[in-house]
Order: structure tokens, then sequence, then C-alpha cells
């Protein structure tokens, strides 16, 4: 009589509990070793593709190397220009073009032009460059860098400080 008592018990239990009565510690710890095992997965993942690295393009945004600085009267005749947001100067002698690097030779910092002097002086170590950018005084072990510059079809100056050229290339307009 107590063995039936237990059994119809064992059977009515989903009347009483629900669902959630008859989950067993078995159930439990199946569904704990999975839930274990994807928490792993996703910290393993989140380390491997870092944070929004599965979402964002792994791309940098650097602006163009190419690009326009005005037309050429925009220059005056016998002027160097410092076109700081581009790091270099436009150099204009007659109708000869040239840009020109601001950036120092030695350890790289950004060098101005003297216009009593005539010359490129770096403030951080003392290197001096003539007009042309050729080194002359201080550590600086080679001259600034020349860039690629050319005449637009629309009349205006291009430079691509993708391209460096030999110091004696000028572009006359
Ligand atoms: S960085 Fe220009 S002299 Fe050192």
């Amino acid at each position: 009589m107590e063995t039936k008592e237990k059994t119809e018990c064992h059977h009515t239990s989903e009347t009483e509990g629900g669902i959630w009565f008859n989950f067993s510690r078995r159930n439990f710890l199946t569904l704990a070793g999975w839930g274990l095992f994807f928490a792993t997965l996703a910290g393993y993942l989140s380390q491997i593709l870092g944070y929004k690295g599965f979402f964002y393009p792994k791309v940098l945004f650097e602006p163009s190397p190419r690009f326009t600085v005005g037309e050429p009267k925009s220059f005056p005749e016998n002027s160097v220009t410092t076109l700081k947001s581009r790091k270099i100067f436009i150099v204009r002698d007659g109708n000869s073009f040239k840009a020109i690097s601001v950036v120092c030779q030695h350890l790289g910092c950004a060098v101005e032009f003297s216009k009593e002097k005539n010359i490129f002086e770096c403030p951080c170590h003392g290197s001096k460059y003539y007009r042309n950018g050729v080194n002359f005084a201080g550590p600086a072990p080679r001259p600034l860098n020349h860039f690629d510059v050319v005449l637009a079809d629309n009349g205006k100056l291009v430079v691509d400080t993708s391209k460096v050229v030999p110091l004696a290339t000028e572009l006359v307009v």
C-alpha cells in the first residue's frame, strides 16, 4: 500500500509543480555545462576579435596623400607658404614651384621658415636647411623631402606626398 502511494506521487508531479518540478538534477547540470561552454567560447572570441571587432571594418581612415593646394597665382612670387595641416611648404621662385616637407630629417619635428634668414630651422635640436631644403647645420643627416607637384587640368597645383622626388625637381608653370 505504501509503495503505491509513492508511485502516485511521482506521476502527479506535473499538476503540482509544472515543468520546474520535473526539472531533474541531471538536466540542470547539463544546462549549466552548456552555459559554461558558451560563456568560455564568447570570452575567447572577444579576445580574438576584439571589442566591436566583428562588426566594424578594420580600416584606417587617413587623408589622401594627393591633394589640391590652389592655383599658382595664389602663391606670391618668391615666397614660402606653410600649409600646416598638410605638413608641407610651397616654395615659389619666379614661376617655379616646389613642395617641401616640414618634417625634420633628424627626429621628425616640424621645421619653420625664417623670412629674415631665408632658411628653414628646426626648433628641437637646431638643424638648419637652405631654402631649397638642403641641410647645412645641426644633427639632420639629409635634406628635407621634396614631393611631386603637378598642374592639374583645372589649373590648380596638386601635391602628392606619397611621391618623394629628387631635390632638383621643380614644376615650372
Ligand atoms: S628633430 Fe630637428 S633637429 Fe632634431
